[in-house]
C-alpha cells in the first residue's frame, strides 16, 4: 500500500495539530449549545472518530451515508443509502463531518435534506477542503485542510475502496488509478 503513495501531504503529526486546531474552534462555537456530530460515511470516520475524543463538552453522535465516487477519481451520480432517525434530526443542531470537500455537491445535498427533515441548524466540518474543484457554491463552517487539486488517499480516503487504512495523507501514484481492480496491493 506505502508504495502506491507518491509523496505525503500530511503526517501523522501534522493531522493531529491540524485536528486539534478544528476541535478547539468547534468547541468554542458550541460551548453553550447542544449539538449531533453526524459523520459522513464511510470516508469520515477516521476523522470524526478522532475529531469528537478532542471535543471536551457534550455532544450525541449520528451517521449518514453518501457515496458519489464509483470507482473511479471523479464525482459521478450522488447515493444517499441511509439517514439518522427522525429523532436524532428534528429539532436538533448538526454538524455534519466528511472527509473532504470536494466539488461541493455531497456536503451541500446533505445541508439541504438535514433542513428538509427539521434540523434546526445545520453546519458543516471537513477534514480537507479542495476549493479548486468547487461545482456548487459552498463554503464548510470548519475545516482542518486545504489541498491542491489532486486525488489524495488515507486517514479514511479512499481509491476504489482502498487506502483508507493509511494513517497519513498522501497523492496516489498516477499508474495505480490506471491500473486494474484486481492488481491492488
Ligand atoms: P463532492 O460531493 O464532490 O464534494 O465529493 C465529496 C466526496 O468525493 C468525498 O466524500 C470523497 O468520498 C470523494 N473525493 C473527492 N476528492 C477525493 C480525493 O482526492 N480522494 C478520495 N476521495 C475524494
Ligand atoms: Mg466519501
Amino acid at each position: 500500500m506505502h508504495q502506491d503513495v507518491e509523496r505525503i501531504l500530511f503526517t501523522e503529526d501534522q493531522i493531529r495539530a491540524g485536528i486539534d486546531r478544528v476541535a478547539a474552534e468547534v468547541t468554542r462555537t458550541y460551548s453553550s449549545t447542544p449539538f449531533t456530530v453526524v459523520s459522513v460515511l464511510k470516508g469520515s470516520c477516521v476523522f470524526a472518530s478522532d475529531l469528537i475524543r478532542r471535543i471536551p463538552i457534550p455532544l450525541e453522535l449520528a451517521f449518514v451515508s453518501a457515496a458519489s465516487y464509483g470507482e473511479g477519481t471523479t464525482s459521478g451520480a450522488l447515493q444517499l443509502n441511509f439517514f439518522p432517525a427522525e429523532s436524532e434530526i428534528q429539532g436538533r443542531n448538526l454538524l455534519l463531518v466528511d472527509d473532504i470537500l470536494d466539488t461541493g455537491k455531497t456536503l451541500s445535498r446533505l445541508v439541504g435534506e438535514m433542513h428538509r427533515r427539521g434540523a434546526r441548524d445545520v453546519k458543516s466540518c471537513v477534514f480537507l477542503d479542495k476549493p479548486a474543484r468547487r461545482a456548487v457554491a459552498f463554503q464548510s463552517d470548519f475545516r482542518a485542510f486545504e489541498v491542491d487539486d489532486l486525488f489524495v488517499v488515507g486517514y479514511g480516503l479512499d481509491f476504489a475502496g482502498h487506502y483508507r487504512n493509511l494513517p497519513y495523507v498522501g497523492a496516489l501514484r498516477k499508474e495505480c488509478y490506471e491500473r486494474p481492480r484486481s492488481a491492488m496491493r
